[in-house]
């Protein structure tokens, strides 16, 4: 049953205050909440658009010690970064506040109160971990081992990266603490639960029953949450940065960030509308939607529709659009990596480009499945839909009117059967855009818009009236007169897309009412008003620019080789007839050619002083075979030979494992004859 609502509540997942906003974030949240946002404004409902920075958590402290300034410090420098930005990227935030204010850790603090007054919590003293040297408790990030699900010896206390395993600090094997090294002690500690099986009988029909209409992998992953069954979670820590526990007995302890951050949202919508932001939270006409990265979803479909039940006078989020991730240029986005592209960074090394990253980011948003940014793809989107599609479009109409009519909108005559059929075709845009928008599909929204202009180009294509003004200027009236309207069109159907394009288009037009409602009709423009001359809504985006981006990522990917190298520990001691017994010698690469149907694998041909042998070697990756031909390299003679993709293989070539993973052949400094051994 469609419900009737009277407003909306779009919240964005404040991002943290740890670290600028990159590209993974804007695609993921902030510009699919922007294009419905605006969406709805045009359509003139009461809709806000809640956003801040979260700026509470462990990793900012870990940053402000490792800086040796304070977490506030840390906060204020990147809350600034990212409000900045976020305002120049044109993402319409009705507020943009963050939780360090005191009208959040009031409500905050209230918010948990309240719940404690109601009996909400379950009091519980559990072990934790403590650092003795450092005299304090450990949060699970401060605690470091190796990882029981895939062994890899860097898992965090709270998830191992390398595995994405959520774990809990006592799951780990052999942990040490990240701040002293020290090997952890458990002591007591006494921590407020949300008994979140309570609610599990209400979340599941909420969820499972009444919201069978979220996206699939938002579903999915609640619906498997809830299978695995619901537990208590811990709302406090052991901590100096947050919001204070507001109970007796609780210094040193603090609101767990994911407690304290969702209420933020609310927090904010007060900041803004102290007089009317509960209509916007508690009536049940509100429609609230929370736009959020697939990582944050059980948070806000299960912890925090939990505690808002628990509190009992707040209304549930009607739809909770999740992406996934995008990644870029193939590799998981990582902000410790720095691999990124940095909104404040393109900014600036793009100026003027707001729309080309929203068009990209949306038409390559990773709406059902984890998506890829390259700058190639960025680049081919730019000259070739904005440029050559849209902006080709708008510049000939405009340029023609110019030519033919001085600026003056001709007035529209007769109309053909061709033109019938093309505003039939355009009259469907409206009702196509308005079904993609409601259901947060922003990728098809947008195909549909580009069809728009599309249909524009055709019809100026098919109907010729460069030709027809030789001979019927009446009929060139009606043709410019409609790719005007259509142009008048796509200044509102891009407005929730490209409000930088629309708002430049507008002006150029002439046109100074962008309403949803005129979309698809045909007399936005009236004849005998005037248009500015033709200015280009998108430049071609050349070469270097690109190369210059693409230059950038690899000098960061050659920057973290050196940067992550943790050598490996030495291991165990071995005799020197141990030694002995591997036989190295050095050898000279009289051929190499890759191994069919093998992209790792090369197959050499070795000079060893004793009528030759091949070897075959995984470094396909890092070397051109050609280039190895004629080096002098360092093998195992005495390698027991076997069978690689077919090819046997009698010996192995030493090299050296990089920081990174990439391998580097290993050969005498001086002259040396093939055959002879290294000892
Ligand atoms: N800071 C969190 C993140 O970046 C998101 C918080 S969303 C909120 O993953 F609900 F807590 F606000
Ligand atoms: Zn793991």
């Amino acid at each position: 049953m469609e419900k009737n609502f009277k407003r909306t509540l779009v919240t964005t997942a404040l991002p943290y205050a740890n670290g600028p906003v990159h590209i993974g974030h804007l695609a993921g949240v902030y510009v699919p909440a922007d294009i419905y946002t605006r969406y709805l404004r045009l359509k003139g409902e009461d809709v806000i658009m809640i956003g801040g920075s979260d700026e509470h958590g462990v990793p900012i402290t870990i940053k402000a010690k490792a800086e040796g300034v304070t977490p506030q410090d840390i906060v204020d420098r990147y809350h600034k970064i990212i409000k900045d930005s976020f305002e120049e990227l044109g993402i319409s935030f009705d507020i943009y506040s963050r939780t360090t204010t005191d009208i959040h850790s009031q409500m905050a603090s209230d918010f948990f109160k309240k719940l404690y007054d109601k009996g909400e919590f379950i009091e519980k003293t559990s072990m934790q971990y403590y650092d003795e040297k450092a005299n304090q408790f450990l949060a699970d990030r401060y605690i470091v081992g190796t990882c029981p699900h895939c062994g890899s010896d860097h898992a965090y206390g709270d998830q191992c990266e390398a595995c994405g395993t959520s774990l809990n600090a006592t799951d780990l094997i052999d942990p040490h603490s990240a701040i002293t090294g020290n090997k952890p002690v458990l002591k007591e500690t006494k921590h407020w639960y949300l008994p979140l099986d309570k609610w599990e009988p209400q979340l599941r029909r909420w969820i499972l029953e009444e919201h069978k209409e979220w996206k699939p992998n938002v579903y999915g992953q609640c619906k498997s949450w809830l299978d695995m069954g619901l537990q208590p979670r811990a709302v406090s820590r052991d901590l100096d940065w947050g919001v204070p526990v507001p109970v007796e007995g609780a210094e040193g302890k603090v609101l767990y960030v994911w407690f304290d951050a969702p209420i933020g949202y609310i927090s904010n919508t007060k900041e803004l509308m102290p007089e009317k932001w509960e209509t916007y939270w508690k009536s049940p006409d509100t429609r609230i939607i929370n736009f959020i990265g697939k990582d944050n979803i059980v948070f806000h479909c299960i912890v925090f529709p939990a505690m808002l039940m628990a509190d009992g006078s707040y209304q549930l989020p009607e739809n909770v659009p999740a992406n996934e991730f995008l990644n870029l240029e193939g590799d998981k986005i990582s902000t410790s990596r720095n691999w990124a592209v940095w909104l404040h960074e393109y900014l600036r090394d793009l100026p003027g480009k707001q729309d080309v990253l929203r068009y990209v980011l949306t038409a390559n948003a990773p709406e059902t499945k984890d998506n890829d940014f390259t700058w190639k793809d960025f680049q081919a989107r730019n000259n070739n839909e904005l440029v050559a599609i849209l902006g080709n479009f708008v510049n000939r109409t405009i340029v023609l009117t110019h030519k033919y009519y001085n600026g003056v909108v001709p007035a529209c005559g007769d109309l053909t059967d061709y033109d019938r059929e093309t505003l039939r075709e355009f009259a469907d845009v409206k009702g196509n855009l308005e079904n993609y928008l409601d259901h947060f599909r922003f990728r098809d929204a947008l195909k549909e818009a580009m069809n728009l202009a599309r249909i524009g180009n055709k019809y100026l294509a098919d109907t010729e009236p460069w030709k027809v003004a030789k001979s019927d200027m009446t009929r060139v009236d009606t043709i410019m007169n409609i790719a005007m309207q259509i142009t008048a069109n796509l200044a509102i159907a891009f407005e929730p897309f490209l409000p930088f394009m629309s708002k430049h288009l507008r002006n150029l037009i002439g046109m100074d009412e962008c309403k949803w409602e005129l979309l698809g009709s045909v007399d936005i423009i009236a004849a005998g008003s005037m248009v500015k001359p033709a200015e280009l809504l998108f430049e071609k985006i050349e070469d270097s620019v690109i190369e210059a981006q693409i230059k950038k990522l690899q000098d960061t990917k050659e920057a973290n080789k050196l940067k992550n190298f943790k050598p490996q520990p030495v291991a165990e001691n071995v005799a020197f007839d141990d030694f002995l017994k591997l036989d190295i010698r050095v050898g000279k690469v009289l051929e190499c050619q890759k191994v069919p149907k093998a992209d790792k694998l090369l197959q050499f041909k070795i000079d060893d002083g004793m009528g030759g042998r091949t070897i075959v070697s995984g470094i396909a990756k890092y070397y051109a075979p050609e280039d190895l031909v004629g080096k002098e390299v360092c093998f195992i003679a005495n390698f027991a030979p076997r069978r690689l993709k077919g090819v046997e293989s009698q010996g192995m070539i030493l090299s050296a494992e990089n920081a990174d993973g990439s391998l580097v052949v290993i050969g005498p400094q001086g002259e040396v004859h093939p055959g002879c051994q290294v000892k």
